[in-house]
C-alpha cells in the first residue's frame, strides 16, 4: 500500500544543532542524489538547525569542501528550525538523539510527519548518529554516513510513493 501524498511535493527536511556542518551536508547529498535520478520535479530537500547560533551563515568550510570534492556546489545559509516546518514537511530526519528530542517536543500529537534518525535508513551502519564535526573536524566521516543514510532514505521513498 502506498501513501497518499499530502502535497504536490514530496519534501524531506534535514536538522542537525546548528545548519552549518550535518544536515547541511546531508541537504547536498541527498539533493544530488535525488537529481541524479531525475526526481528534483517530485523531491523538495531542506535543512534547519535546532539552535538559531549561525542564522545567515554559510555551511561550515569543512563540510562545503567535502561536498565540493564530491562535486557538489552548496550555497544556503543556515536557519532555525520553525513550527511552520512540522506542516510542510513529509519527512524530518534528525542527525542525533538530541535533535530528534528537540524535534519531538515542538511536535503536535497529530502531525503526520515521518520523524526519525536519518541513520535509521542506512544499511549496515553500526551507529544511529551522525557525530559532530563541529569539535572533531572529521567531515569525511559525516559525508560517508550521509552518503549511506541518503542511498536508504531515497530507496525507502520511492518505494513508499512508487516512483
Ligand atoms: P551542526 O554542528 O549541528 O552539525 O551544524 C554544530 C555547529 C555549531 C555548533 C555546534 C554544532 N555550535 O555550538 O555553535
Amino acid at each position: 500500500m502506498h501513501r497518499q501524498r499530502r502535497h504536490a511535493l514530496i519534501n524531506v527536511l534535514f536538522v542537525c544543532l546548528g545548519n552549518i556542518c550535518r544536515s547541511p551536508m546531508a541537504d547536498g547529498v541527498f539533493q544530488n542524489m535525488v537529481a541524479e535520478a531525475g526526481l528534483s520535479a517530485q523531491i523538495h530537500v531542506d535543512s534547519a538547525g535546532t539552535a538559531g547560533y549561525h542564522v545567515g551563515e554559510t555551511a561550515h568550510s569543512g563540510t562545503l569542501k567535502t561536498l565540493k570534492k564530491h562535486g557538489i556546489n552548496y550555497t544556503s545559509r543556515s536557519r532555525q528550525l520553525h513550527h511552520q516546518d512540522f506542516d510542510k514537511f513529509d519527512y524530518i530526519l534528525a542527525m542525533d538523539e538530541d535533535n530528534l528530542a528537540s524535534i519531538r517536543s515542538s511536535l503536535a500529537s497529530n502531525n503526520q510527519a515521518t520523524v526519525r534518525l536519518f541513520l535509521d535508513y542506512a544499511d549496515g551502519q553500526k551507529t544511529r548518529e551522525v557525530p559532530d564535526p563541529y569539535y572533531n573536524g572529521r567531515f569525511d566521516e559525516v559525508y560517508d554516513l550521509v552518503l549511506a543514510g541518503s542511498k536508504g532514505l531515497l530507496e525507502a521513498i520511492r518505494k513508499e510513493y512508487n516512483l
